[in-house]
């Protein structure tokens, strides 16, 4: 048997100094979705992350906490509502977590250090220089901009001390080669910010050991030193697997590692330091370094909120794990920086999941059920109109295999996402509630929806590295088991058999109204700066769309004036008019039916035929309709809603117009 492909994948280890945010979340959903995409196409995957536990910042909130260094980052990684439990609830299908503070790997680290000081890449010496503190990171002069941290736009403070050294300078030449190979390091814009910025202007030896504080690997052979926290830290992907180390034995199996995925602001660490001690020890270098981009809030980094709710733990329990998951892999390139705000991420939430994948799931399997009692029929009538959905669909795992494989994992979803509108478009052209109307129309109605299915199908298996959970509900929905799901099939049609069988399910992204969310998310924000809201409680609140709107603002009240959530109680959508005609025995009504996005077409009854003498002409129209009133049975026809008109005087005569939506409006768009 042909042994499976390897692929070592690692996000950096996060400092469990300050709460985790979104923007760390991103870097580990990406490295996630690179996993699963891994193992989905038969490699032998290890994903790897972790903690950073030492340095002098995390000694000096011990401290101010009064508990252990120790004590701290146990409660910030393992205690409830910590580290490991964020990345559980974000679905992160790490095979190991690795924490620095972990005596295997602290006893790796003393080899390492040992081993470059016999080999005479590190020697004793003295430190003279510019410090930073919170990057834990010694600068030169010439690497200050306008006098402060280059990293983090910091102070600085001189700092002196004895110290052991890095023969950085030594590996200058390979290191250069190695970043301008252009395999090793991506984007390929990175290449020459480092090649520019560190290595030409000349290439230090590198302080690896501290005599300030105690909280870090001590140096067994010189008491007094600790190791450098990013010695300490890059190792971990290899002590991970191993590396001098007995606690595990993959290093053979899975070095060097196939990427890191790494923030941008730490790739000058990843690519210059990393490989050049890797070199040191005659040691593999890894095969990629990939340097992602910032998730920015108004243009800055993440640390303020300014007027966002950040914490990944609140918008994965309002939104979904999925979704929350979604939006991060879809607004941008993953090696570019991206705005982050709450509207962005609601409103992509309802464009993406709400309207166009959610609503082509929901929609087909009520159409399935309503037309054909919940299974398709085997009798199939093709059609030319088909061919552009099915080419679609079936060139979709091509090309979006051929993205991800160079992390374009935007890209690859909007490809996805193309196939789910055209599959949209695809029920307006082919109108299922009107060939329902006649019986000798069925096998083109299964047809028809068998496409719509087939669509699901592919879509949903490759969004399943994306959104795991959701997709596999989803398959529970349009019927598709194991065998019909295998990353193989995502690259065929025809797959799922032609009396395929659908299930109704729950809602997968319910549509969230943004103004109330926003409104909601604000008071969680200003309770938050208060004392009145635990974590407990912002994770317990939903969006609800049908929740009762916040108080409007205190304006003098009109005697005949509604409140916000009375007014909010009239559901209002878009209706796209199927057909429309007389009322037999009437001479005020038309009956319209109208697709508002349900699956199935609903009948209005409208008092309006003295203005539209002639219904056909109406169909195709997009109208407002309510569809929320009582059903009522006029002249033996049960009407189910109201068609919004405006009235107006023409000619001194009194005139009823249909109210229209944009021809952008898909049937059952929300109107609010
Ligand atoms: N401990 C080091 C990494 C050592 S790896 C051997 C570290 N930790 S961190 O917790 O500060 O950051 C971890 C990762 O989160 C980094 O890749 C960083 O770029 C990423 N992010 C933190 N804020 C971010 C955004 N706002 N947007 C995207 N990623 C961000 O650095």
């Amino acid at each position: 048997m042909q042994e499976k492909k390897t692929f070592y994948i690692t996000t950096p280890i996060y400092y469990p100094s300050d709460k985790l945010h979104i923007g760390h979340t991103y870097c580990t959903v990406a490295s996630d979705v690179i996993a699963r995409y891994k193992r989905l196409c038969g490699c032998e995957v290890m994903f790897l992350t972790g903690t950073d536990e030492h340095g002098q910042k995390i000694e000096e909130k011990a401290r101010a906490a009064g508990v252990t260094p120790q004590a701290f980052v146990d409660a910030i990684v393992e205690g409830e509502g910590g580290i490991r439990d964020l990345w559980k609830l974000m679905d992160i299908s790490n095979d190991r977590f690795i924490r620095t503070t972990d005596p295997y790997h602290v006893a790796a680290i003393q080899r390492i250090f040992k081993r470059m000081y016999e080999n005479g890449d590190i020697y004793k010496g003295k430190y003279a220089g510019m410090y930073c503190t919170p990057c834990e990171s010694f600068w030169t002069e010439s690497q200050l901009v306008e006098g402060k941290c280059p990293d983090c736009g910091r102070e600085v403070r001189y700092a002196e001390e004895e110290a052991y050294f890095f023969r950085l300078s030594k590996y200058a030449r390979r290191v250069r080669e190695l970043l301008l190979g252009g395999e090793f390091l991506e984007p390929a814009s990175r290449v020459n910010e480092m090649v520019k910025n560190f290595i030409d202007p000349g290439l230090e030896d590198l302080c690896v050991s501290r005599t300030s504080f105690t909280w870090g690997v001590p140096v067994d052979f010189d008491p007094g030193h600790v190791v450098y926290v990013w010695i300490d830290a890059l190792f971990n992907y290899a002590t991970a697997l191993g590396f001098e180390n007995g606690r595990y034995d993959d290093y053979a199996r899975y070095w060097p590692a196939d990427v890191h995925m790494v923030g941008k602001e730490i790739v000058r660490f990843h690519s210059i330091i990393w490989p050049a001690m890797l070199m040191s020890l005659n040691e593999p270098i890894p095969r990629k370094v990939f340097g992602h981009g910032w998730l920015l809030l108004g243009g800055g980094k993440m640390s303020k909120s300014k007027g966002n709710v950040v914490d990944p733990v609140v918008l994965a329990n309002r939104y979904g794990v999925d979704a929350l998951r979604f939006y991060l892999m879809r607004e941008f390139p993953l090696g570019s920086d991206g705005a982050f705000s709450n509207e962005l991420l609601i409103s992509r939430i309802n464009t993406d999941l709400a309207n166009d994948l959610g609503n082509l799931l929901s929609r087909t399997v009520a159409m399935v059920e309503k037309y054909f009692g919940g299974a398709l029929v085997e009798a199939r009538r093709p059609e030319p109109l088909d061919g552009e959905l099915i080419g679609i669909v079936s060139s979709l795992k091509g090309k979006y295999e051929a993205l991800m494989d160079s992390f374009g994992t935007q890209a690859a979803l909007e490809e996805i996402m193309r196939a789910v509108s055209r599959a949209n478009k695809y029920i307006d052209e082919t109108a299922p509630w009107v060939l329902a109307r006649d019986e000798a129309n069925l096998p083109r109605l299964a047809s028809v929806l068998y496409n719509l299915i087939e669509t699901l199908r592919v879509s949903l298996t490759l969004l399943l590295p994306f959104m795991p959970g959701s997709c596999e509900k989803a398959f529970a929905q349009i019927g598709a088991g194991k065998d019909l799901t295998s990353w193989e099939k995502a690259g065929e049609w025809g797959v799922m058999p032609a009396d395929a069988k659908v299930y109704k399910g729950e809602a997968l992204f319910p549509r969230i109204d943004l103004k109330k969310e926003l409104a909601a998310l604000e008071a969680l924000r200003e309770a938050k700066a208060g004392v009145a809201e635990t974590p407990a409680e912002a994770c317990a609140a939903k969006p609800a769309p049908e929740a009762p709107a916040q108080e409007a603002a205190q304006a003098p009240a009109e005697p005949d004036c509604i409140d916000f959530s009375e007014f909010e109680k009239v559901k209002l959508r878009v209706a796209v008019v199927t057909g429309c005609e007389f009322v037999p025995k009437s001479d005020k009504l038309l009956k319209f039916t109208l697709d508002t996005g349900d699956g199935a077409e609903r009948v209005i009854l409208s008092g309006i035929r003295k203005w539209y003498p002639e219904p056909q002409a109406l169909v195709g129209r997009r109208l407002v309709a309510c569809v929320n009133l009582k059903p009522r049975k006029m002249c033996g026809v049960e009407s189910r809603g109201m068609l919004l008109c405006a009235v107006t005087e023409e000619n001194g005569v009194e005139t009823l117009r249909l109210l229209s939506a944009d021809e952008i409006m898909p049937g059952g768009s929300e109107v609010c």
